[in-house]
């Protein structure tokens, strides 16, 4: 079947559909792809438990979807283009026919380690054909991967690995990040320390940084490799995965202290993440997919890797960062493989804006057909400033709405169909049915009009629960509303029926499109010795989208407050990792606290967001003239 909308008839014609006829709708998707054997019922739900089931009793492996079923007719196309960190280093080209080899050949080297289906495998690599190749490897023989980003600490990589009680570990020595090199092992050293379930580190040679291999628990890469070859081992049967076995976890952070291991299964998300690639982005048989995400966070996972190979595309792995050498490196890769589809971050746009359009110019972008954003509300002037500079006005902007939780997009124009605003969403892909909701649970209906953003059916690429913990996967996304999945999103809905996203409304900042729970920072800056309490909160920051506010109580930084600041920066760095290092750190004499004792962090984020006027009914406080000395210490 062809997934092609090509006009707003079309999508409103397939949108009612899919609402009216939800099985009907996503069985034709489905029917688009490889199973072993098929499903016998589309769906069964209640979000009540919540338990959702989609395609039961269909089985399948998502690699036979994502290389086995392109060998007849794309083998000698590119599976996956491959630009390092440095330029002058050579690019790297894997075919379809050379990425099912790679990832067979390394599925019998983590089944010689022991591995097998349901086992859950840690990943923490960088940006290599080999991080893609080891997620296809689990997927292979059923087991879970969970990939780690490579920016987090050996603290955040224990408490994952315990957490999902992985057996196995794949990393590299090392990893290159513009002009840093990344001591890879070294933290997964730290981390398994903590970790007695781990039996095996499988090591992969990246930039010959001296690493300490553990006899009998840390083996290489390269030397598995070569003895798996060594022994024929050269094919891998698919493991046959039911539908809802699980294919993977990936943490995500909340409103608590610890993040949650969201939990995606095979048939669903694979259904998702094949059908939102084609139609978002009109993906065209050839074109060249470029998304910058990492593979570490959901947007690598669902449109690097599984949306665009079950697709047969091209997609493109890029191992560095957008401003080394220089502010022009994204422009270079689009213009030396012909990209045609650009899917990025608003915090990388505005840094690009910023550095200015001499690094855009003198770059041959007119290969561009496509452009995407993500991961954050996207501001008019970005959003301008992508469309005019890099899409030359000829390119249709997808700012695409989504979560780790919902597996793929869900509300975004569809690429050359809906007619754009800049910073709206737009409208929900079909299958996906959004509701505005008040505090109270009450649906708002109408446009015009905003609320807390909510989605009433399921879609198959939702989350299935939280690793281990069901309960807190209830209460957290549909104890709030009856019968409805909760985003923790705002949103507005304008006068067309338009979507806008607004951002978070619970205690989640986001910090360069990526999710940080203030109560994990906090937990992270209240182990400095010198540390009595925090609060912490987001404000609005020119490029990253939100910054991180901390106020602070501490004994010690009367005698110098500012090394006090570094050191409390520096305990968060090693605890969660530097993406969740405070931007501003305010030490104060008290918080703002009710009789009962709870923080007042609307206060706080008044504060932070230099609006020190409008705090609002301040007389239930405890002591109101704490505010007062923080109003005057604010950090501007
Ligand atoms: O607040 C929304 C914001 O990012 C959150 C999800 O973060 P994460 O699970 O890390 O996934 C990011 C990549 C899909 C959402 O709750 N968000 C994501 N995309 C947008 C967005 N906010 C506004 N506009 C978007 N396009």
């Amino acid at each position: 079947m062809s997934f092609r909308i090509s006009s707003m008839e079309e999508y409103r014609e397939v949108y009612r559909k899919s609402v009216e006829q939800p099985e009907a709708f996503w069985a034709e998707i489905a029917g688009s792809f490889l199973w072993k054997k098929k499903w016998d019922r589309v769906l069964d739900w209640n979000f009540k438990e919540p338990d959702i089931r989609w395609f039961s009793g269909g089985t399948l492996n998502i690699t036979e979807n994502c290389l086995d079923r392109h060998l007849e007719t794309r083998a000698d196309q590119p599976a996956i283009i491959w630009e390092p960190n440095d330029p002058e280093e050579h690019h790297r080209v894997l075919t379809y026919r050379q990425l099912h080899q790679k990832v067979c050949l390394f599925a019998n080297v983590l089944k010689n380690n022991g591995a097998k289906k349901g086992d859950r495998i840690c990943i923490y690599m960088p940006m290599v054909p080999e991080l893609a190749i080891a997620v296809l490897a689990c997927a292979r023989i059923g087991a879970v991967h969970s990939v780690v980003f490579g920016g987090f600490s050996a603290q955040s990589i224990a408490d994952r690995i315990q957490d999902a009680q992985c057996e196995l570990v794949i990393t590299a020595d090392g990893g290159f990040r513009g002009n840093k090199e990344v001591p890879l092992k070294n933290v997964i050293d730290d981390a398994l320390v903590q970790c007695p379930s781990v039996r095996r580190v499988i090591v992969l040679t990246r930039n010959r940084t001296p690493v300490s291999m553990i006899k009998g628990r840390d083996v290489w890469w390269e030397d598995e490799i070569k003895k798996a070859e060594t022994l024929g081992m050269l094919d891998c049967p698919a493991e046959e995965m039911d539908a809802e076995d699980m294919l993977f976890i990936l943490y995500t952070s909340g409103s608590t202290g610890k993040p949650k291991g969201v939990v995606h299964t095979c048939g669903g998300y694979m259904v998702y993440t094949g059908y939102t690639f084609k139609t978002v982005f009109q993906y065209e048989p050839g074109d060249v997919h470029f998304c910058t995400a990492d593979i570490g966070w959901i947007t690598g996972h669902s449109y690097i890797v599984y949306g665009p190979l079950s697709q047969g595309a091209t997609t493109l792995i890029f191992e560095g960062v957008p401003t080394w050498p220089d502010a022009g490196r994204f422009w270079d890769v689009v213009d030396k493989f012909k990209v045609n589809v650009l899917y990025t971050a608003p915090t990388a746009i505005r840094s690009l804006m910023q550095s200015g359009l001499e690094y855009v110019e003198g770059h041959d972008l007119s290969s561009l057909k496509v452009l995407g954003s993500v991961g954050e509300p996207i501001n008019q002037e970005a959003w301008h400033w992508y469309h005019e500079h890099i899409g030359k006005k000829r390119c249709p902007v997808v700012d695409t709405w989504w979560q780790t939780e919902t597996g793929g997009i869900l509300i975004s124009p569809i690429a050359g169909v809906t007619p754009a605003k800049p910073s709206y969403a737009t409208l929900p892909l079909p299958g996906v049915q959004p509701v505005l909701v008040d505090e109270k649970g009450e649906e708002i209906e109408g446009n015009g009009v905003s609320g807390n953003l909510c989605i009433r059916f399921p879609w198959p690429g939702m989350l299935r629960t939280t690793y281990g913990d069901h309960e807190r996967c209830r209460t957290n996304y549909f104890a709030a509303y009856d019968n409805l999945y909760f985003t923790g999103d705002g949103c507005l809905r304008d006068e067309d029926g338009y979507y806008r996203i607004t951002g978070r409304v619970d205690d989640v900042i986001n910090v360069s499109g990526h999710r940080i729970g203030t109560a994990e920072v906090e937990n992270a800056i209240n182990m400095h010795s010198d540390v009595i309490e925090s609060a912490v909160v987001g404000f609005p920051h020119d490029i990253k989208g939100q910054g991180i506010y901390a106020f602070v109580i501490s004994e010690q930084h009367l005698n110098d407050s500012d090394l006090t600041a570094k050191d409390i920066a520096m305990t968060v760095s090693r605890i969660i990792g530097p993406i969740a290092r405070p931007d501003k750190i305010q030490f104060v004499p008290g918080l703002p606290k009710t009789r009962s004792g709870k923080i007042m962090r609307r206060i706080l984020r008044k504060i932070a967001e230099g609006d020190l006027v409008n705090l609002g009914d301040t007389s239930t406080l405890l002591d109101p003239s704490v505010v007062d000395e923080i109003r005057n210490g604010r950090i501007a």
